[in-house]
This record gives structure tokens, sequence and C-alpha cells, in this order.
């Protein structure tokens, strides 16, 4: 039977999932990694960790299911968005990635604005210069690393990195590429007149493909290294969170969707270039022709769980934490948690925002800390699904949700009373991978279009409907919603001198 492979680059691991041509998972297995902060709202990683847990990955999963390499009849890439991957003329990374949650581009983003000027930079790439996207990481190295940016030929996102040394490439996809802000969002490809105004040479920037179409094709190197067969094709894929829409079905305008992985995100497709000319949400195509979509993101969603675990439980399973949080009424006794723990993006940009827990009183115990975390990160999601709707994505009576926090059913529960939606969760459970997946499934021909290939694969399997909680909760997100800006010079005094 045909197979197809999905590959997700994420920040903390890459994930192979290994496909059949009915859409049933029949393999998953990654490798992990880790980001370096070498200095405070820094985050780094080297490319050639994506490029060995690849290898790893895709060896492990055809071993342990058997499947002949033969069998495979395409792979598709996804992974973390906006990183930057800096390369010499043979390929060779020239200093670590600048990840997504890196926040030292605030100059650069002025910069930025100045060059192309606010609203026309809103206007052609449908975006404002946020310090996580590539293009300001691109003058950072520029203003401050001048020996590494003379000896840059190639600008790469990290999955397209692991493309590169799967086919010898240099390709990207268009949902990833709008996260560089240095597209036209209506062309779906590089905007000359922004590379112009940035000074960026036109010729590091690859071509660029939509979702489902091929690349390249796995080298006879690379069929060594991974196990995969030579000539076996790789097609385009998509930035992680355009690859999850995918993989969790959300590829028309109607379906709105979360997910709850490190950065937590709102998304809704739409059927036109729109975007938001206040700059509050991403405009960014989507990884299905002829699609795009807008998207919110809070930076640190379950981020926040897995520091809190880290840091005061580190013996406990995020399933212990759940039933924690269950203990707990609603409100967790006038606890609020702030979950600016990288800083923030929607809705407000601001890296030098701060975490914080208002309220402590001697009554509040650990279960208390982590009800707070999952309430903070809903209220979080709640902020950026207002300027969604603000933006015109129309409100949404039921939410898919997708990512790690969502196998808790507590932290279900309270996003529906939260977001005051429906939250349904789909039969796939392997987010952007299975995206990338069924994406390859398209450019191998097992399936007609994206569309088909949703209503073949995906389905709803389980709803929480919204609670007794809901009204409890709209007066606590009122309360949440003035503390960043009651909060903002205090928590700028404090990054100050971290
Ligand atoms: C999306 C974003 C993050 C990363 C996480 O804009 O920055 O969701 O893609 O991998």
């Amino acid at each position: 039977m045909a197979h197809v492979i999905g590959i997700d680059s994420s920040t903390t691991a890459t994930k192979t999932v290994l496909v059949d041509a009915e859409g049933t998972v029949v393999g998953v297995a990654s490798a992990t990694y880790d980001a370096e902060t070498p200095f405070p709202l820094w985050s780094e990683q080297h490319p050639d960790l994506w490029w060995e847990a690849t290898q790893s990955s895709i060896r492990s999963v055809l071993g342990s299911s058997g499947v002949d390499p033969g069998d495979v009849t395409a792979v598709g890439l996804t992974g973390q968005m906006h990183g930057l991957t800096l390369l010499d003329e043979s390929g060779t990374p020239l200093r670590k990635a600048i990840l997504w949650n890196d926040q030292r581009t605030a100059a650069e983003c002025d910069e930025i604005r100045e060059r192309v000027g606010r609203d026309r930079l809103i206007g052609i790439t449908g975006n404002d210069a946020l310090t996580g996207f590539t293009a300001p990481k691109i003058l950072w190295v520029r203003n401050h690393e001048p020996e590494v940016y003379a000896r840059a030929r190639h600008a790469l996102l990290p999955k397209d990195y692991v493309r590169l040394r799967l086919t010898g490439k240099y390709a990207t996809d268009r949902a990833g590429g709008g996260g560089t802000i240095l597209f036209d969002h209506a062309a779906r490809t590089w905007s000359e007149d922004i590379l112009d105004a940035l000074d960026i040479p036109r010729e590091w920037m690859p071509p660029t493909f939509e979702g489902p179409e091929i690349t390249g094709r796995v080298t006879a190197t690379a069929a060594g290294a991974t196990g995969l067969r030579e000539g076996t094709p790789v097609v385009a894929g998509g930035g992680d969170q355009a690859a999850n829409a995918v993989g969790t079905g959300a590829v028309d305008p109607g379906i709105v969707t979360a997910s709850l992985g490190t950065s937590g995100v709102v998304f809704a497709a739409t059927a036109e270039p729109t975007l938001d000319r206040n700059g509050s949400v991403h405009a960014f195509p989507h990884a299905v022709p002829e699609r795009w979509h807008l998207m919110g993101v809070t930076l640190a969603a379950a981020g926040s769980l897995a520091w809190l675990r880290d840091t005061v439980a580190p013996d406990a399973s995020f399933a212990d934490l759940s039933a924690e949080a269950d203990t707990v009424a609603p409100g967790s006794e006038g606890l609020v948690f702030l979950p600016y723990l990288s800083g923030e993006r929607t809705p407000h940009p601001d890296p030098l925002a701060r975490g914080a827990f208002i309220g402590l009183t001697v009554r509040h115990t650990r279960a208390h800390l982590v009800r707070a975390v999952m309430e903070g990160v809903a209220f979080s999601l709640r902020d950026v699904l207002e300027v969604m709707v603000e933006a015109g994505v129309p409100r949404p009576s039921q939410i898919r949700i997708s990512g790690g926090g969502a196998q808790s059913a507590a932290w279900r529960q309270i996003l529906a009373d939260v977001l005051a939606a429906e939250i349904a969760t789909v039969n796939t459970t392997e987010g952007a991978a299975f995206g990338a997946a069924l994406l390859a499934a398209v450019g191998a021909g097992l399936q007609p279009t994206v569309a088909a290939a949703v209503d073949t694969w995906i389905r709803v399997v389980d709803t929480t409907p919204v609670g007794a909680a809901e009204q409890r909760y709209e007066g606590l997100y009122e309360i949440y919603r003035g503390l960043y800006p009651t909060l903002r010079d205090t928590m700028h005094a404090l990054s100050r001198r971290d």
C-alpha cells in the first residue's frame, strides 16, 4: 500500500509520521533537542540538530512500522516558522539559526517601518514588523555581525534547511514564506519592493511553491542517511501553523482552530488575501492553494505549563497537573496568571512584556498555580480571538483545538468557558506533521485535492460544550484585560534590570 511521510521540525523536537493512503497513522517517531538562550531575549538552535533528528526519526519510523521505503510515495515538510538559517555559497550554516521566539530585533523592526513605511508594509505583506519574523533577523545580522552577513548567500526557514539536506534543492512553501514578511501577500511570493527597500539580496531567497507541489527528490546521500528511497518526491508542505490547520481540517473559511503548543494560536482560513490594516493579527498565505489565513499568536501557551512543571513540579506528569487543576474551582480563588514568559505578540506586540501571578494569598496551593496558568493561557487566547473578530473573522460557535495542551480535559473545559465556544477535537492528533503528510498525499496523487483529503481523512470526534463557569470567566477576563496596561511600565522597568 502507498504511504506518505510528514516531518515537523519544531522548536523542541523533530517528529516524523508515517501515514497510509487511507489517512491512518501507522508510525510516529521523534527526536528532541534544546534551544539556547545565550542572552536575555535570544533564542537559537543549530540547524544540524534538525537534520540529525530528521534522519533518526525517519529511520525509526520506517524500522518500527516495517513499511518498505519503496512504498513511501512522497514526503511533506513542516516546522517552526520565521527562524533565520543563513548559509554560505556551499549551503553550510554560517551561524546558529535565530528562532521565531527570539526577541532581540526591536530596533530592526523600527528600521523596517522607517525604510518601508508601516502602512505600505502592512498593505504589501499583510503584517507589521514584529520581532519574531524573519526580515528583522536578517537586518540584525547585517547590523551586528557584518562578517557573517558578508558571507551569506542563502536565507532559509528551518524546515527548508531540512529540505536542502534531503533534496539538495533550495525551496520554500508559501505559508512559511509569508512569515518572513518579505512576501507580497496577494501574489504569494517574494516582494521585490520590500526586498529592495530593505536592501536584502533577491538571490538569497529560494523559489516558492504551493503546499502540495513537489520541490525536489531525495538524493542518494540523503537516502543513505535516512533509509528513504532515492528519488522520493518532497512536497513544499507549510509553516507549522498552516500545516497544523490542514492537519485539523481548517482549509476553508468557517472553521476556526486553536492550538496549544509551546505557543498558542487562533487560526482562520480565508478565501481572499484578507489582511488587518491595523496589523494586529498576522495575515499569511495558507498551505492550501488559493487560500490565505489570519492568525494571532500568544508566545507561551503549553510552554507556560511546561515552565511551571519544570520549575515547581518536575516529578509530575501533565496528566497529574491536569487532575490537580480539576480540584480547584473556576477562577483559582482570585489568582490570575499573565503568560508573557517569552514577551508577547498578539495582541501586545511587546518583547519586554513579562509573566506574573497576581492575587496570591496563603490559601493558594500548587493546584491553584496550575489552574491559574491554564486559565491565564485561555484568557490570552481570548485576547487573540477578540482581535481576530475585530479583523473580520465571524465569532465562532465551535473552535477545533489541537496541540499537546488539548489532551487535558480540564484545559478544554476552561477554553470552552473562556472562549464561549464549543471546543472540538478531531480524530488526528499529530497536528502539523499530519498536515504535512496530507499535503504529500495530494502531491503524490493519492488524493485529488487538499479539501478532498481533509473530507476523507479528518472528522470531529469529541466536543466540550460551554459550561456553567462562562459568566464567572467573563468577569475575570475583564480583570485580566486590565492587567497588561496597568503593569506594562513595571514590566519594562524590570526587563531593563535582567
Ligand atoms: C507562528 C509562530 C509559532 C512557531 C512555533 O507565527 O511563531 O507558532 O511557528 O513553532
